[in-house]
């Protein structure tokens, strides 16, 4: 009887061995089909292990403008067709390295306090939305409502050094001041009289609907700008002291209160496409909030002063983050300073349509 059964037995074995393998085969291949339909990839060591900006994932966080249309420089590369192009190279030099120049141990004048033109005018004033040169040529002179009077370029770059810079003015003739003007003029060869294009200049940032807040913004400042800027807002020296690896933001070596970065709005608007380092208006690191209160925390700490008794002869054209009254408005000064800002935009717009 047993060796009648054995070979059924062993045949049996065969099938349900067969069986359950193909049955496993087709589970696996089921598998894969559905995962690959799905869209996923599997996650690897390296992706888990570089950190993900946060950039492009959330709506806070998208670019703030589209690219499209916004100035470029004129490329670099030609520059040695124009027949004042050693004005031009020198003063794209003095642009980037202005303390070398003319900082504390400047090699042809000590005239200002250490910083670069280029910390506030990235890629020496070429940067989209990087506080650029685009809109200089085209638009001076103009008459400026903060001197009341009509300005050129060597004023306005002169309106940088006393400020930003919080040195003393360049003379106009110098060799350095005609080779500043001759290249934001090349910088702005292509622009038409007149236009300001898209992308020069400083991001205009959304107003909030509240006061920019300096406790807040200590916060943002501890953990996005210290690193670089260090927890005193001193920055850090180049080793051979010719200027900042990291510039300063407050403190006697930065600007001063009558510079364009003491304005909130300014600030703010930089800060949000600029900073930290390597931020850019398609890829902002910061949201609009980090940013206006990060402005209202660095502007509210020490800096040098400066005699603006005769800035806005016409009280009444002071913007509205100018934090110095008297005002024709009946804001306070601290309003001015941290805002919020709509109820005083609004109140100007009333004041001026009666
Ligand atoms: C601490 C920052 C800072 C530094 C350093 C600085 N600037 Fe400025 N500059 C500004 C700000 C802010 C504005 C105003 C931008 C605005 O209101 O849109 C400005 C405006 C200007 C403008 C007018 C731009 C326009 O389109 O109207 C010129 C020209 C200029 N700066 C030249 C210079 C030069 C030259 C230097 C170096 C000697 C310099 N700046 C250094 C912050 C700075
Ligand atoms: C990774 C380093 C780094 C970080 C982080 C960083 N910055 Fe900067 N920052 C720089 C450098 C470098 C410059 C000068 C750029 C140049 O000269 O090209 C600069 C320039 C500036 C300037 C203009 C120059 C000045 O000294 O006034 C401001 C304002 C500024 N940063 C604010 C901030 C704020 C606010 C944060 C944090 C939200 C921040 N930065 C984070 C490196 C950094």
């Amino acid at each position: 009887m047993k060796d009648f059964f054995q070979p059924f037995v062993k045949l049996l074995t065969l099938m349900v061995g067969l069986l359950v393998t193909i049955s496993l085969l087709t589970a696996v291949l089921i598998g894969v089909v559905i995962f690959v339909f799905s869209g996923g990839s599997l996650p690897s060591l390296q992706e888990q292990a570089t950190p993900q900006l946060a950039a492009v994932e959330t709506e806070t966080y998208r670019g703030v403008v589209p690219k499209e249309g916004m100035w470029k420089a004129p490329d670099w590369s030609t520059v040695d067709q124009e027949p004042n192009a050693e004005d031009i190279k020198y003063g794209r030099e003095l642009i980037a390295n202005t303390s070398t120049y003319l900082g504390p141990n400047g090699k042809v004048k000590k005239m200002s306090n250490g910083m670069n033109c280029q910390n506030c005018h990235l890629s020496a004033g070429t940067a989209p939305l990087g506080n650029n040169y685009g809109a200089v040529a085209s638009t001076y002179p103009k008459v400026r409502a903060r001197s009341g009077q009509m300005e050129d370029i060597p004023k306005r770059i002169n309106d940088c050094f006393e400020r930003s810079l919080n040195g003393k003015p360049l003379e106009r003739n110098s060799k350095e001041m005609i080779a500043m003007v001759a290249y934001m003029e090349w910088l702005g060869k292509d622009v038409s009289k007149g236009e300001s294009p898209k992308g020069s200049g400083i991001y205009e940032l959304p107003f909030l609907d509240r006061a920019a807040d300096p406790i807040k913004g200590k916060a943002v400042y501890a953990q996005q700008c210290q690193s670089c800027h260090m927890e005193d807002g001193q920055g850090m020296m180049k080793p051979d002291k010719t200027g900042y690896t990291y510039p300063p933001l407050w403190g006697d070596n930065s600007y001063n209160q009558g510079a364009g970065l003491f304005r909130m709005s300014r600030f703010a608007g930089y800060v949000k496409t600029n900073m930290p380092l390597g931020a850019t208006f398609e890829r902002p690191m910061l949201t609009d909030e980090e940013a206006w209160d990060v402005a209202a925390y660095v502007n509210s700490m020490p800096r040098p002063g400066k005699d603006l008794s005769k800035d806005w002869p016409d009280i009444s054209k002071k913007p509205i983050d100018h934090p110095f009254g008297p005002f024709t408005d009946g804001f306070t000064e601290e309003q001015h300073k941290f805002g919020p800002f709509k109820p005083i935009v609004e109140a100007r717009a009333q004041q001026a349509s009666k």
